[in-house]
């Protein structure tokens, strides 16, 4: 008898690739990540060792990452400044190593990084040190450089992630921008104890909500086979949509090799309109409710320019038929959550895309899982 599969094969799972399974894995991933630290249904930092009280003494926060982690860094920071009203600076870190940041004992800062060993992200975290300032680092890898170095550290169970282009580490981080958020809130008295409690009760309905997302797999398959021949795309957005178009930008980059941009809608008159032409891909998306006429206005130029239009909006939203090509419709939960649920099908997006014109997914070219020098 011999075995008709390879160790790699029996890894994956039955998923043709490490990143679908990575990508089907995130109600998991999110789950063992938030609920360990819901305590008296509020987020509680209790199991990381951040003492009580924590949040209170900073004025400042600068969230310092690269790439992925970047993306969900800038999500934080609309988070947090939406609902802490603290201001957050929010940093490549190859960049802010050398611009010589201007930090104080007042200001948190807090490195995001899934393998806790890239060296620009390490690098930053070493610089807040030399400044006497107090790091918080999230990370995915117990025992990594920058867990053993940052003053306090949280921790994200998205398991081993194995594809290149991350997905569940993005969202288990995003999600510990959520907690953060609402704890840093609560000690800033920007938020009643209830108020806080009804955020995390939302954040973790937004979870459970993540396994209706991945059900929009077959549409998602289906609507890309017009991805083939691509040569660039663009996302538009505004908002926490803008930001999380910055990641499904990159996600398809990384893995398609398409030339993609992501735009804050308001800038399209500003110089990206000219590059839309009959027949150029948009994904726009539109989860916020508040900005949806905004959104609707900006997607009709570039509908009027001949783009090829896929919409993605929140399940319920009322939008004209003649706004868009074709529509995905997102579940529908508070428009703060819509990120947790939103970035899913980005990520199916670029994954379908790349199986489709070939592309080696899991490993691109190259690119490194862990960028470990400068
Ligand atoms: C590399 C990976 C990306 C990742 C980035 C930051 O570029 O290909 O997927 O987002 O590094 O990695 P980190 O381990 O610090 O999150």
């Amino acid at each position: 008898l011999t075995a008709s599969w390879t160790v790699e094969q029996a890894q994956k799972g039955g998923y043709d690739h490490f990143m679908l399974k990575e990508i089907y894995e995130q109600p998991r991933a999110l789950r063992d990540t938030v609920h360990p630290r819901i305590s008296d249904g509020l987020p509680s930092f209790e199991m990381d060792d951040v003492p009580e009280g924590f949040f209170k003494r900073f004025e400042k926060i600068s969230i310092v990452a690269c790439g992925t982690a970047m993306h969900a860094g800038m999500l934080g920071k609309a988070l947090i400044e939406k609902l802490a009203r603290i201001p957050v600076e929010t940093d490549i870190a190859s960049e802010f190593r050398y611009r010589n940041p201007i930090m104080d004992k007042t200001t948190l800062v807090i490195v995001i990084s899934q393998s806790g060993e890239t060296a620009d992200t390490l690098a930053a975290l070493r610089l807040a040190k030399q400044h006497g300032v107090t790091t918080l680092a999230i990370v995915n890898v117990t025992g990594s450089s920058i867990a053993r170095e940052a003053d306090y550290i949280i921790h994200t169970y998205a398991g081993p992630e194995i594809a290149v282009a991350s997905t569940k580490a993005y969202s288990v981080q995003l999600s510990v921008m959520y907690m953060i958020a609402i704890k840093m809130a609560l000690a800033k008295q920007e938020i009643t104890t209830n108020q806080a409690r009804e955020l995390t009760s939302s954040l973790m309905h937004a979870i459970e909500t993540t396994e209706k997302s991945i059900l929009l797999d077959e549409q998602i398959k289906a609507y890309i086979k017009r991805y083939e021949n691509l040569n660039d795309l663009f996302f538009l957005g505004r908002g926490l949509d803008y930001a999380l178009g910055l990641e499904g930008s990159l996600k398809l980059k990384e893995i398609s090799y398409i030339h993609c941009e992501a735009y804050a809608a308001g800038e399209l008159k500003h110089g990206t309109i000219s590059l839309i032409t009959d027949g150029v891909p948009v994904v726009a998306l539109a989860t916020q409710e508040i900005l949806l006429p905004k959104m609707v206005s900006n997607i009709r130029e570039v509908r009027s320019r001949g783009a090829d239009v896929l919409l993605i909006c929140k399940k319920g939203m009322r939008i004209d038929r003649d706004v868009y090509g074709e529509k995905l419709e997102l579940p529908a939960i508070d428009d703060l959550f819509m990120p947790i649920v939103g970035v899913i099908p980005l990520q199916l997006i670029a994954y379908h895309t790349a199986v489709l014109r070939g592309c080696d997914v899991d490993k691109p070219r190259n690119l490194a899982k862990s960028v470990t020098v400068e």
